[in-house]
């Protein structure tokens, strides 16, 4: 009897998931064109809606075999056009370079994606549709659930400050109507840290007795939401690890299209009112407003449809803090991350008059790490006829979008060790990135640079650069990043140079310079 309920519920499923993929169409998602043959093939209905409808650009897009790399029937050669390369050797943890690609492209590739979706565990199973259901991939570090109970009503007298909080639900503060294997969730819940897994909240579900629709909730959220614990708001490299993790889990999720519709929400797990200099990135993920539980403070709320995406500090989570095998580079998700971002903002590469490379200096405007002879280097710089050179600011008076502008159109990016380093995500594929001093911290941006595939250069030579005082910082801890620098000018753009040869030699560079004066000449007559 169960097993006969249960396969007319898959049979229910696959006419829904049917349904469900005629009902939404390609102008409703937002997808770059480069990333469409990919979504083409991941759901053949909206390939074939495609090509039915006179309208649809894409035509061309539907018949190329093509696939991101998590998918069952995915073969690496069909893969995800840029893939990585491993020419370092395979020392260490694995025995054959085969090995060697396939553990790199596990830890920081669409390989990652896939061992999420393989692990994916029901928590809490539905027994009818208008179930509850959860599922969790390994360590709680990915949930989605449907028709989820969550209690608000003891965040009431609560203050402000819930970030890092591993309290904010209590026991029965989340739950569902649904057959819930209690052991198997507690099993999971071993990464008990706010950012590492979701396990502080998830300990606390429960099974109902009513199911939802029975009018348990206050307010009822029909759109999907993805709930998101920050890492932090005012620095780049870790507000990026917010948003990077958040597109990485569009993919752990999609085996709907509607993973990459942006009508949805998007739920910060604490009271604060989101607030960063980077929130224009939240365009790529939602048309709404951003909520946080200020909203729901005092109010017991159903999903209908919630994802606990992944989080920027899990253990071997990506990037911060990821440890990667020796000898790979260049990653298909972190490109993919990358076109995702550019797209949603339209920040697009604007077309050259010459083959001069583009240098963008990045100036701090800050107590530490400046670039004491920054002048003169600048003045040095410039007397290179073979360069176009700019310094700028990246500070609050230039919005965040004409930031991603000017970086998106900069051959080689060269900045002191820092946040605004993590701009480099939005390089183009052949640019080069020079730190010009790491401050000791050596792996931060050149793992960065890794992962994006993009050439990283820093300072060679130390008893070429000044250092102004051992370094300061907040507490009285002395450290190299906490002081000023002055640098050697003929070694600085000795450095710049092994930049720019770099890039001069790209394929992809010389052929997006030919074909833009090409297009210029065209638009000129
Ligand atoms: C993978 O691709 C190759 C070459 O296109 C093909 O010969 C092979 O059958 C494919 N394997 C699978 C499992 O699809
Ligand atoms: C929500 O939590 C409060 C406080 O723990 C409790 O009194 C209330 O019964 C809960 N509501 C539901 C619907 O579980
Ligand atoms: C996540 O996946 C579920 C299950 O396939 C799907 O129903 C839901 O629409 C997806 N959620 C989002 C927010 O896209
Ligand atoms: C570093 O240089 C900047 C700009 O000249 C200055 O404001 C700052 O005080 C200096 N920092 C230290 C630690 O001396």
């Amino acid at each position: 009897m169960y097993n006969k309920v249960k396969m007319l519920l898959i049979v229910i499923g696959f006419l829904k998931y049917l349904s469900g993929t005629c009902s939404i169409s390609l102008n409703e998602l937002n997808i770059p064109p480069e990333h469409i043959p990919y979504i083409f093939n991941m759901f053949p209905n909206l390939a074939k809606s495609c090509v039915a409808n006179a309208e649809c650009p894409y035509k061309s897009l539907t018949k190329k075999n093509v696939c991101w790399g998590y998918e069952g029937n995915c073969n690496k050669s069909n893969s995800y056009h840029v893939r990585p390369r491993c020419p370092g050797d395979h020392r260490g943890w694995v025995k054959t370079k085969e090995a060697q690609y396939v553990t790199y492209y596990t830890q920081a590739d669409f390989g990652y994606i896939k061992e999420q979706i393989q692990e994916l565990m029901v928590m809490c199973e539905a027994s009818y549709p208008s179930d509850s259901s959860l599922e969790c991939s390994k360590y709680l570090r990915f949930c989605r659930g449907r028709n989820l109970m969550l209690n608000f009503t003891s965040l009431v007298g609560r203050g402000d400050n819930l970030r890092y909080k591993m309290d904010i639900l209590g026991p029965g503060h989340i739950g569902g109507h649904c057959n819930f294997f209690s052991e198997r969730l507690m099993q999971e819940a071993e990464h008990m840290s706010a950012l590492q897994s979701w396990a502080p909240e998830m300990v606390n579900f429960v099974s109902l007795e009513r199911s939802i629709s029975e009018g348990i909730c206050d307010v009822t959220i029909e759109k999907p939401t993805y709930i998101m614990k920050l890492d932090a708001t005012v620095n780049m490299y870790h507000h990026f690890c917010d948003f990077f993790n958040l597109y990485a889990s569009l993919h752990v999720n999609s085996t709907h299209p509607s993973t990459f519709s942006r009508d949805n929400h998007i739920l910060i797990w604490e009271t604060f009112t989101y607030e960063s200099a980077f929130k224009e990135a939240f365009k790529a993920f939602t048309e709404n407003t951003v909520w946080d539980l200020k909203k729901f403070r005092g109010k017991v709320v159903c999903f209908k449809n919630v994802v606990f995406p992944l989080l920027p500090r899990m253990i071997f989570g990506l990037y911060y803090n990821t440890p990667l095998i020796y000898g790979c580079e260049r990653s298909g998700l972190f490109h993919a991350f990358s076109k995702h971002l550019l797209h949603s903002l339209n920040v697009k590469l604007q077309l050259r008059s010459n083959n001069k490379v583009r240098i963008t200096l990045l100036s701090r405007g800050t107590t530490y790490r400046t670039i004491l002879n920054e002048e003169e280097i600048v003045k040095a710089l410039l007397k290179n006829k073979g360069y176009h050179v700019q310094r700028v600011v990246y500070d609050r008076t230039v919005p965040f979008t004409e930031q991603l502008e000017i970086t998106h159109n900069t051959d080689v990016f060269i900045g002191m060790h820092g946040a605004g380093l993590t701009h480099l995500l939005f390089l183009p594929d052949w640019a080069a990135v020079f730190e010009v001093y790491h401050c000791e911290d050596p792996n931060c941006y050149s793992d960065l640079a890794r992962l994006r595939g993009l050439k990283y250069v820093t300072w060679e030579d130390k008893n070429k650069l000044k250092q102004q005082d051992q370094g300061h910082g907040p507490g009285g801890v002395s450290h190299a990043k906490f002081t000023n620098y002055s640098f050697d000018v003929e070694e600085f753009l000795r450095l710049v140079e092994l930049c720019a040869e770099y890039v001069r030699n790209r394929q992809d560079f010389n052929n997006f310079v030919s074909a833009s004066t090409l297009k210029q000449s065209h638009e000129e007559l």
